[in-house]
């Protein structure tokens, strides 16, 4: 059977895309996205790490507030395919504990966001042409203060949910029902590159899709353990304050941060350490940008 376009929305524009090859992309899909491939098995010892996000024109990833999803700065079906033609591609997908929190408190859907891949044609084109398996979701929480039996993520027949956690957080966290738990690192200090080099020794995941939040986002590009970033740039300017007439939450009113965060929060780098990128692909859907950065080099690069 074809495995078409989504009914209804216009193809992307495709402004330029660099990418690898991509010979498993059925015609139709070819059609409405253009070629966009990925590198084949990833050498090394651990996962290709890429990551996904959708900011504002001034670079803003979440209103705060009761509006923290980025539902809400895409406004796009465009953006939402993408994220699942994007999840298609991933063995795994790897989130943030105050994503899921956030996101679940200010979200439309009780129980929250279970990151699966809803479009049916890429749910086949994952299944039939990349033969993959069912999307692992890890959910990522040094502390432990977490009850799985809360969100949808740890009851849903979609994806599988796994939790990552240090030793003491294994000690807080609440039954973690049929999740999978990690535990890595010592006492309370988490192990991000031993758990990105589990993943692909002992669970042979190959790529891993972050979706952030910017904490988690921020630890993996110090870490040096980004190889790519997809971003979508929704064209509205939406400030950093939170405005006072914006309904905050309990944990915003409790003393959680009232600035709305950009895609990478946490200590950054100095000039000489700077992460740079090369820039693979550009696509646009409405008024709407979808741009792909592939990690270059640290430090200055020496200019044309
Ligand atoms: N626009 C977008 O594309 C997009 C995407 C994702 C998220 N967001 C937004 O981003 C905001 C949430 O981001 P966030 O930065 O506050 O939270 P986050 O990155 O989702 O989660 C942070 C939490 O993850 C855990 N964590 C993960 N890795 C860690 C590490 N290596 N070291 C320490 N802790 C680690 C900790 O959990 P514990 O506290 O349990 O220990 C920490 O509190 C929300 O507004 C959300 O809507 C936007």
């Amino acid at each position: 059977m074809e495995l078409g376009p989504p009914f209804g929305l216009q193809p992307f524009e495709v402004l330029f895309d660099k990418s690898e090859f991509n010979r498993v992309l059925p015609p139709g899909l070819l059609a409405f996205v253009g070629n966009l491939g990925f590198p084949p098995r990833p050498a090394g010892e651990r996962p290709w790490v890429f990551a996904n996000f959708v900011q504002s024109l001034d670079g803003l990833v979440s209103f705060g507030g009761r509006r923290h999803s980025g539902e809400w700065v895409a406004r796009s079906r465009h953006d939402r395919w993408m994220m699942d033609l994007l999840r298609a591609h991933a063995d795994a997908l790897l989130c943030g504990a105050r994503s899921l929190a956030l996101e679940t408190l200010s979200g439309s859907i009780p129980g929250g966001p279970v990151y699966r891949i809803v479009h049916p044609e890429l749910l086949r084109y994952r299944q039939e042409r990349l033969g993959r398996k069912k999307l692992i979701v890890i959910l990522v929480t040094v502390s432990g203060n977490l009850r799985p039996a809360d969100y949808r993520l740890f009851h849903s027949e979609h994806v599988e949910a796994w939790i990552a956690t240090t030793p003491d957080g294994r000690a807080r966290l609440g039954d973690p029902g049929k999740a999978r738990v990690l535990v890595t690192g010592q006492g309370s200090v988490f192990d991000l590159g031993d758990l990105l080099r589990r993943l692909r020794s002992e669970h042979g995941i190959e790529y891993l899709l972050c979706e952030g939040g910017p904490t988690l986002y921020g630890h993996l590009v110090r870490g040096g353990w980004v190889d790519e970033k997809f971003i979508t740039v929704a064209p509205q300017e939406i400030g950093p304050g939170i405005p006072p007439e914006q309904e905050l939450t309990d944990w915003e009113k409790a003393g959680g941060t009232p600035i709305r965060p950009t895609s990478f929060a946490g200590t950054g780098f100095t000039i000489e350490e700077a992460r740079w990128y090369r820039w693979v692909s550009c696509r646009k859907a409405g008024d709407h940008e979808f741009s792909r950065y592939r990690a270059a080099s640290v430090g200055m690069p020496v200019l044309p």
